[in-house]
């Protein structure tokens, strides 16, 4: 038998000593909130229950957990909690006392002190677990994710000065309110009603796609939008096509579900369609704007990649990540809206339009697949939190989303126009721009060298920050280039950065 209670003024319940943060972040934690840990008794064990409540508390004390100046649970509270006699608990404090570990207080209680024992020795790493092959070959794409580096010209990033908080904190605050009464229970896997409803407007304002919010789910992105829909359409084994150059954690989250990836060449009309290998039940495309190259994939090459997944009745996932700036022409029609077999599936995503911290996207899915997709949600994670959709519902649905596209547009547009201008007056520079309209990236091909690893080092210690070209091709022999992402910086820098940028490559 095994007996457990929370005692508090004890900070947490992990056995293994955490990392140092995590006692600074739990010092300030139990000073202020006295934070709960589990204590387990455990009648079999060999030891007095004295010892075990010692043993425990002690360890606590010396890495970390309990910082000193924390309370000691009063012994009452604690024997009564797991049901043991006092004295048991009194025993355990006045042998923690006796050690120097504690002290009692006038008035009653006893309190934490500093200590100078040696730190315990950490558990050996566990060897007993490791992952797969198959899931160790996925590795994380992008560097210095939460780096704020003098020059950022990440690809990927959007500028948080834009992001209209004031609105989204309102919103927030009616989502809460109006939820209140909800909080009690689960919410619905594929987004909340309300939310799908509005975004049926937004895709049809947008993009011209006509749908009804039974087919929308609610998604965490476009990337999680493609997880979903590999997991319900693909068996491990079947073969998938994405675009080469392409995204690499698209090629990551279907290659860890075991499925084998082919990469499609990509030329200035998009996706090669003719070079699609036969067996692929499920391509991956970027047509309104190709990541990383830029290009459009042409009207032509639109209908004869329908033609090619209609005969075989593949999926097709249109990730339409970043098609609201465009700055030169006019966006052809969505794959979806000329999709006469019912093979596309549109992804939507929050991520460059407002935030990716927001983690919210969707997907326009066949209704034949909502089912296995919402049963889906609800086992691995019930869905995108009710205050984010419903935060995000108000957003759209009272204008506020209008109006801070057509701000970022303005504000986006200027960026990408300086970045042309800055690029294209570099004489002999050796790079070549690649004729993007769209999104928040430019793609330049470069010369040779350096290659990554250096380009890195000499970059990030010129407080640049880059995105490399070569990074994106998965599956042949890279290009050497950067994807220059003007998202995030201000379009003052742009000529400097580009400079700077320049001395890299002498
Ligand atoms: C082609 C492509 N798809 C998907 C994403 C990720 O979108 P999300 O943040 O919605 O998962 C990106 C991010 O840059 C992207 O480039």
């Amino acid at each position: 038998m095994s007996l457990a209670g929370q005692i508090d003024g004890i900070s947490a319940a992990a056995d293994a000593a955490p990392p140092a943060s995590w006692h600074a972040e739990q010092t300030k934690l139990s000073r202020i909130t006295g934070a709960p840990m589990e204590l387990f008794l455990d009648a079999g064990d060999e030891r007095s229950l004295t010892t075990q409540l010692y043993d425990q508390i002690r360890r606590a004390i010396t890495d970390g957990r309990l910082p000193a100046g924390a309370r000691l649970q009063p012994s009452r509270a604690v024997a009564q909690a797991l049901g043991i006699a006092r004295s048991t608990v009194t025993d355990a404090y006045a042998r923690l006392t006796a050690e120097g570990y504690a002290e009692g207080r006038r008035g009653g209680g006893s309190v934490v002190l500093g200590h100078d024992a040696p730190q315990p020795e950490l558990p050996e790493a566990p060897t007993a677990l490791a992952p797969t092959a198959r899931a160790a070959t996925v590795r994380r794409y992008g560097v210095g994710l939460e780096s704020h580096p003098r020059y950022d010209l990440t690809a990927g990033r959007v500028d948080p000065r834009l992001f209209p908080l004031a609105d989204w904190r309102r919103c927030t605050n009616r989502a809460l309110t109006s939820l209140a009464r909800d909080f009690g229970h689960y919410s619905d896997p594929a987004g909340s009603i309300e939310l799908r409803r509005t975004l049926t407007h937004w895709v049809a304002r947008s993009r011209g796609i006509a749908t009804t919010a039974d087919q929308i789910v609610v998604t965490h992105g476009a990337g999680h939008a493609t997880d979903l829909l590999a997991r319900v359409l693909l068996r491990p084994g079947d073969v998938a096509a994405v675009e080469e150059p392409g995204y690499p954690p698209i090629t990551g989250l279907l290659r860890s579900q075991g499925i084998e990836v082919v990469g499609v060449p990509v030329d200035e009309h998009g996706m090669v369609v003719d070079a699609l290998p036969d067996a692929a039940r499920l391509v991956h495309v970027t047509p309104s704007h190709q990541y990383p190259l830029g290009a459009v994939l042409s009207r032509q090459r639109r209908l004869a990649l329908l033609r090619w997944a209609g005969r075989r009745g593949a999926a097709v996932i249109e990730d339409d990540y970043d098609s609201e700036f465009r700055y030169l022409n006019r966006p052809l029609e969505p794959l979806h809206l000329l999709d006469r077999d019912g093979v596309v599936v549109y992804v939507g995503t929050f991520s460059k339009m407002l935030s990716p911290a927001l983690r919210i996207g969707f997907a326009v899915v066949p209704p034949g697949l909502v089912p296995a997709i919402t049963a889906l949600r609800q086992a691995v994670d019930f869905g995108v939190p009710p205050v984010t959709s419903q935060t995000l519902r108000t957003f759209i649905e009272d204008g506020h989303l209008d109006r801070h596209l057509r701000r970022a547009r303005k504000v986006y547009a200027r960026r990408y126009r300086a970045l042309r201008t800055a690029v294209s007056s570099l004489p002999d520079s050796g790079f070549t721009p690649l004729p993007g309209q769209a999104g928040l990236h430019m793609t330049l091909l470069a010369p040779d060298e350096p290659d990554d690893g250096e380009l890195d080092v000499r970059s990030t210690r010129q407080g640049l920050q880059l995105s490399s070209l070569r990074r994106t091709y998965q599956h042949s022999p890279p290009r050497a280039g950067l994807v220059l992402g003007f998202g995030a910086i201000p379009t003052p820098d742009i000529p400097d950065a580009i400079k700077l940028l320049t001395s890299l490559y002498r």
